[in-house]
């Protein structure tokens, strides 16, 4: 997805600039450029592909100036391109901007310019803004000809825009695209995403939409005031260190992720759990008897994990959509209704766009989100931070587990706001609280998993399959395997099976069960045996000290005992190192899949 990065300070521009592109290119991109100011002259360079392609180029026309802006883009509108990379211009090559975000009116525009005598040398709906800029820049401040023409625009946008003839000056600008400034003695480092300026800066204003800020070397002018917050986690946080690739770091940490996302929230004695977050909103959470759970991809899965967690131990009724379907249907909702909205990176198109919906409603709406500060944390005004760290892989991993903690402490919050008793509260807290432990023994088996991928390797397409709590989990396998290795999966309900899915069954099409000892073991025995009656390949997910199941399966992978409930949370980590080790033997780029984004912040 396309991320923005422009520097002006003392420092030499460049480096800090391309650094901040590389420390965003983990979301995917397709081209890259920058420009750098001196004085009045500003240069720029771009070129398609990965950014070593524009690094090259570099090196034979270096850049020198103390300021200047970057992009990566992830194309939408128009081909992968030089001429399509930003920054674009206007027709005099004064002004250069780099945009993140779409400019939907932008055929009208464009026409409108065109009509006005301006040319246009990209395919791109980025560029009208260039021209629309020049339009109203005429001799005035370079910010107010910004402000003028952001007006007729309709769409999305985090923007950084430079002028030839108003230069050390860069001017920011945001409408529902994430953008950052990171402040430090004297320099401003901006981004769209809060990694790119952790290594320069620990203070950090985070733009709100219609914002517009003007940096120069000794000012920051931003249209309403803002209080910087601090950013909570270090650089360090953003490297692979040892690891061959984030997603591998980021699924061995999840014992520390369950770690942070429950510190200081249990409250023991009470068989309660804490969550800051709620405190204005708790009244108002006493009376609600509906819920519905909003989010996209794998944050949509936890929220189905979520909906049984409430519906069976806090007693209210839950249901939960896809973002992108929910914002375009005629919802019924009242006032004992929340939405709960569920995004790692808080910035999904989708999830916000069905956020405002509900706010314009007037419904009580709740965050669960990752990125401290992001959008959704800042519409939604309560909620709960799953506090996983930074997931830099776009399959998502931790946050996952980071949301499944979280809603599994909603879900007592609630429930003692009702029926739940202590002893119940206190079982599950207790029980959340041995998980680190026990998802460090589940890592364990990873060398068990790397064979038995290689043993899977063979195969081109896979079902997944489980029940109740572990349903979407099937799903969150199966979409884990097919997005980073590119290979054919499904997950199913256990009970489905017989409803289509088995025609597909043969030794070539395996299936990986997941069959704990729950409440639904004996059923998704049953589904196991109708399988290997039709000679498939089962792998199994199952409670240590089964025996039963290894006479069945061909093969298992054994996770420890808990509540029925938490099993998710331990099940999902074989399915992901599963994937990951398929991906790696097909040679797969694990961390940047084809095709994806890390967060969708287009519709
Ligand atoms: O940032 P979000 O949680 O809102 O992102 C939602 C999905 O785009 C995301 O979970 C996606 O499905 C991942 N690639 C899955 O690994």
């Amino acid at each position: 997805m396309c991320r923005v990065s422009g520097y002006i300070g003392k420092k030499d521009a460049l480096p800090i600039i391309m650094d901040g592109l590389r420390r965003q290119s983990y979301g995917g991109y397709d081209s890259a450029g920058v420009l750098i100011g001196d004085g009045f002259n500003l240069a720029c360079v771009k070129a398609v592909g990965k950014l070593e392609n524009l690094e090259k180029k570099l090196e034979n026309q270096p850049l020198k100036g103390n300021w200047g802006l970057g992009q990566i883009r992830w194309a939408t509108h128009g081909a992968v391109t030089e001429i399509n990379a930003h920054p674009h211009q206007d027709c005099k090559r004064n002004i250069f901007l780099v945009h993140n975000g779409i400019i939907e009116n932008y055929r009208d525009l464009k026409e409108q310019l065109i009509k006005e005598g301006h040319t246009f040398s990209s395919g791109t709906d980025t560029e009208v803004l260039a021209h629309l800029i020049e339009k109203y820049f005429q001799g005035n401040l370079l910010e107010e000809a910004v402000r003028r023409a952001l007006k007729d625009v309709r769409g999305t946008y985090g923007l950084l825009v430079v002028a030839g003839n108003d230069p050390e000056k860069i001017v920011a600008a945001r409408l529902s695209s994430p953008l950052l400034i990171g402040i430090n003695n004297g320099e401003y480092i901006l981004a769209s995403d809060p990694t790119a300026i952790a290594p320069y800066a620990r203070r950090i204003i985070n733009l709100d939409d219609y914002e517009i800020a003007t940096v120069s070397q000794d000012d920051l002018r931003v249209i309403k005031e803002k209080i910087p917050v601090f950013l909570e986690f270090t650089a360090e946080e953003t490297e692979k260190g040892e690891c061959p690739h984030f997603m591998l770091k980021e699924i061995m940490a999840q014992p520390e992720t369950i770690e942070n996302a429950i510190r200081g929230r249990l409250l023991f004695e009470e068989g309660a759990v804490k969550l800051g977050g709620l405190d204005s909103v708790s009244a108002q959470l006493k009376k609600i008897n509906r819920l519905i759970l909003i989010a996209c991809g794998t944050a949509n899965y936890a929220a189905r994990i979520g909906k049984y967690m409430l519906e069976e131990y806090a007693g209210i009724s839950a249901e939960v959509d896809v973002a992108s379907e929910f914002r375009y249907r005629k919802p019924m909702v009242d006032e004992k209704t929340a939405v709960i909205f569920i995004s790692q990176s808080g910035e999904t198109a989708d999830t916000l766009a069905a956020l405002k919906e509900m706010k314009k409603k007037g419904v009580l709406t709740i965050g669960i989100t990752n990125v401290v500060g992001s959008s959704m944390a800042r519409e939604t005004g309560s909620g709960v931070y799953i506090r996983s760290g930074p997931e830099i892989a776009v399959a998502s991993t931790k946050a996952f587990l980071g949301q499944l903690t979280t809603l599994a402490m909603l879900t007592v919050y609630l429930g003692r706001q009702r029926n739940m008793s202590l002893v119940t509260g206190g079982r599950i807290i207790s029980e959340l609280s041995n998980l680190p432990e026990f998802a460090r023994q589940v890592l364990k088996s990873a060398p068990q998993i790397e064979k038995l991928a290689k043993k899977y390797s063979e195969f081109k397409n896979f079902w997944f399959i489980g029940r109740k709590y572990n349903f979407p989990i099937a799903l969150e396998g199966a979409l884990k395997l097919k997005e980073i290795s590119y290979l054919h999966a499904e997950g199913a309900a256990g009970g489905e099976l017989k409803h289509g899915p088995l025609a597909l069954i043969d030794e070539n099409f395996p299936t990986i069960a997941l069959c704990p000892s729950d409440s639904v073991y004996e059923k998704m025995i049953s589904n196991i045996q109708e399988i290997k009656a039709r000679g498939g390949p089962v792998l199994a997910i199952a409670t240590e000290g089964n025996k039963e199941i290894k006479e069945i399966a061909d093969d298992v992978i054994f996770i420890p005992k808990t509540l029925e409930m938490l099993t998710p949370m331990l099940s999902v980590i074989p399915l992901q190192l599963f994937a990951y080790y398929m991906a790696a033997l097909l040679g797969c780029d694990i961390d940047k899949p084809r095709n994806l984004a890390k967060s969708c912040t287009v519709e």
